[in-house]
């Protein structure tokens, strides 16, 4: 094989299936997060607020019962209904197979629905696919790049395949954001797997798309580099960008988004604001170190959802977040009264991870 027969190859696998939709798609699509229109001049350093973000709580991407049957009979989605808002970060959780990728692929027009319907932007994926798919970015789960291409040239190819004139300013933004300015003249070759993941995510945000899918976007990136990648997010969204993302990182969504969408087994368990579902499915709990042991509770106690552990050695009293009284000043009061002292307590709030865990072995 040649070196020009290599490069042929190297570039079609690359490019996938990118190159076959997308060459054609003409400028002109969306709104830009760092700049205004491509027929504007670009203004690469200067965040524009898009006229979106006047209705915030809109649909951005409407799903609608919608089902996927494979071809090898395997059902992965199952009349799914999901409705993205406008500007939000909206974390997409769900377990191994639950069915995240492929509801990701069917709204960027990747996989095709075996039933339902979606729009994006108000366009339907199946009627107007490259309008659609014009206001998306995707970082796919599964990284494929041109190894033997430079990080600059995989980034200003990516935004040319969308039809956008060359903009060097942005696509240096983008790599000084993703820390990979130091890397632009690198092979991805010779990156490592945290840089190439964030060369993917480079490249999904060089045709400056409105809304932004993030299929695992920090697996295999260290912990630093990680919050670095959270702050760039929380930029975009400042900037208009919608986020869809997954993640086995629970305390990602935790920190992250605005809303938790629970995915498992093709179905919908549950779709929350971040904060609500934690005050609604979180409990707090209070221990107490008792003093001496106790053998059983007194009566007087009764009244209270109390458990002693450790042989006697500990109480527990499990209470509500969202109650107007949680009943421990009454508790600690009524123990005091029936003469139980205690060394030490401690208090615990159960985390998005309880939840997630207790939602999908429940659903
Ligand atoms: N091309 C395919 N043909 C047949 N079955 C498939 C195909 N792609 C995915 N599946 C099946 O569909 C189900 C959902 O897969 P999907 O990749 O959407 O899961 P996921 O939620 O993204 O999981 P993970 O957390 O592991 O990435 C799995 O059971 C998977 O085996
Ligand atoms: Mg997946």
């Amino acid at each position: 094989m040649t070196i020009a027969q290599h490069l042929l190859e190297t570039y079609h696998q690359w490019a996938g299936f990118e190159t076959i939709f997308l060459k054609a798609i003409a400028t002109g699509q969306g709104h830009s997060y760092f700049g205004g229109p491509p027929d504007e001049p670009a203004r690469a350093q200067v965040p524009v607020h898009p006229p979106t973000l006047a209705a915030p709580m809109s649909s951005i991407i409407s799903v609608a019962n919608l089902s996927k049957t494979y071809g090898s009979g395997f059902k992965a989605l199952k009349n799914v209904n999901l409705d993205i808002r406008r500007g939000e970060i909206f974390a997409l959780l769900g377990p191994n197979g639950a069915g995240k990728t492929t509801l990701i692929s069917i709204i960027c027009g990747i996989a095709n629905p075996s039933e339902g319907k979606v729009l994006v932007g108000g366009e339907d994926i199946q009627i107007s696919y490259r309008k659609a798919r014009s206001l998306i970015g995707l970082v796919p789960q599964e990284l494929h790049t041109d190894a033997f291409e430079s990080v600059w040239a995989t980034v200003s190819f990516s935004r040319g395949l969308f039809g956008k004139p060359k903009n060097p300013a942005l696509v240096e933004k983008i790599l000084k954001d993703l820390s990979l300015w130091d890397k632009k003249d690198n092979k991805i070759i010779t990156l490592s797997g945290g840089m190439k993941r964030r060369v993917m995510i480079a490249k999904a945000l060089s045709h400056e798309p409105q809304i932004l899918f993030l299929d695992e976007p920090t697996a295999g990136v260290d912990v630093e580099l990680r919050k670095g990648m959270w702050e760039v997010v929380r930029a975009l969204q400042q900037s208009g960008v919608t986020i869809i993302l997954t993640t086995h990182y629970i305390e990602e969504a935790e920190e992250m988004a605005d809303r938790i969408g629970v995915i498992n087994k093709g179905e919908i368990v549950l779709v929350e604001d971040k904060t609500t579902l934690m005050q609604k499915l979180g409990r707090k709990r209070l221990t107490l170190h008792l003093q001496g042991k106790l053998g059983a509770l007194p009566e007087s106690l009764s009244k209270y959802k109390l458990e002693l552990c450790d042989s006697g050695a500990t109480l527990v009293y499990d209470y509500d977040t969202k109650g107007e009284r949680t009943g421990i000043t009454s508790l600690l009061s009524d123990l005091r009264t029936a003469g139980i002292r205690f060394n030490d307590l401690d208090t615990t709030q159960s985390s998005l991870e309880d939840i997630f865990v207790d939602l999908v072995r429940t659903s």
